[in-house]
């Protein structure tokens, strides 16, 4: 099968979990988590948990509720990202962004509902006590002070003061990369290896797939990005464009793309789609 392909059954896989386990939600909450998590998007986290998964052979029915888990919250990452105090925008995945249309409060606690709706999705699943117990570990550290929040404070502060160069690699490591580095560490730990196997992978292309989303925020096109352009600059943000113009983050971009796919090589045949998904993200422009 093509690479484009085992992308796109990846993806309906994943909507149609993600369709099945909202449908009998209803009400207002639900109304706001489904507008943003059913809105589309890449799917790119729990693409990689299922792809690293079928890598290494293992349970990809463990692997498709734990990356679902991980979208879900990535999603509520979004939709409080997006929100007036923080990078104040008005377009996310092809739509007006959730407080736009449900107000800050409702937006607020719709990312909050999807924060606990993750550790519902797995306890529920009915998993034994190791791998359920693991996949949480991994979700939350990653997405906790030490990953993701942690990354999004230090994005918000570098909005008054200046980076350099390790500071801003901290910054994309923590707000981007250690969700990424959760989807492979699930893939991992669902084939039962040491979740940190396809660490070298996924820290390269974490980096890389924040690299890409900086310089789109300079030249990237907003209906194919399905959200605004600019957004860095009119926040004062630094990023790698910021630091290095669009040429210098386009050679580190490709960088750390060959570097993620040169730690592939001890799977041998079994990295194809892994490798390719490294270079699909190089070019992606949206
Ligand atoms: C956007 O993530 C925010 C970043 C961490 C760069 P994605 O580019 O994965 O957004 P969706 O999920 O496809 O909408
Ligand atoms: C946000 O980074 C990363 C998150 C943890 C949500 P950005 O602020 O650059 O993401 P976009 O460009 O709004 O998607
Ligand atoms: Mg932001
Ligand atoms: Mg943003
Ligand atoms: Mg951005």
């Amino acid at each position: 099968m093509s690479f484009i392909n085992t992308l796109e059954n990846y993806q309906k896989k994943i909507n149609s979990f993600l369709e099945e386990y909202l449908s009998g939600k209803k009400g207002e909450l639900y109304d706001a988590v489904k507008y943003s998590l059913l809105a589309g998007g890449k799917r790119i986290r729990p693409v990689l948990a299922l792809a690293v998964c079928d890598a290494l052979e293992g349970d990809n029915k463990k692997a498709l509720v734990f990356g679902t888990a991980l979208e879900m919250i990535h999603t509520y990452s979004l939709i409080h990202d997006d929100l007036p105090c923080m990078d104040n925008d008005d377009f996310r995945r092809g739509k007006p962004t959730n407080h736009k249309v449900f107000g800050e409060a409702t937006a607020v606690l719709s990312g909050d509902a999807l924060l606990n709706m993750a550790c519902e999705l797995i306890t529920e699943a009915g998993f034994d006590a190791k791998i359920t117990v693991e996949a949480l570990r991994i979700i939350y550290t990653s997405s906790g002070a030490e990953g993701m929040v942690g990354g999004q404070m230090l994005d918000m502060k570098a909005e008054k003061v200046s980076l350099n160069e390790d500071e801003l690699y901290l910054l994309h490591k923590k707000k981007t990369g250690a969700l990424i580095d959760a989807a492979a560490s699930l893939g991992a730990i669902c084939a039962e290896k040491d979740k940190d196997l396809l660490k070298g992978y996924s820290a390269s292309l974490g980096i890389a797939f924040q690299i890409r989303d900086d310089i789109l925020d300079v030249d990237g096109d907003e209906i194919s990005l399905g959200k605004p352009v600019n957004s860095d600059e009119k926040n004062n943000k630094v990023t790698f464009v910021t630091l290095y113009g669009i040429g210098g983050a386009q050679n580190k971009l490709m960088e750390e793309t060959q570097n993620a796919i040169d730690s592939l090589e001890f799977l041998g045949e079994k990295g194809k789609f892994l490798k390719e998904l490294a270079l699909y993200l190089l070019n992606r422009e949206s």
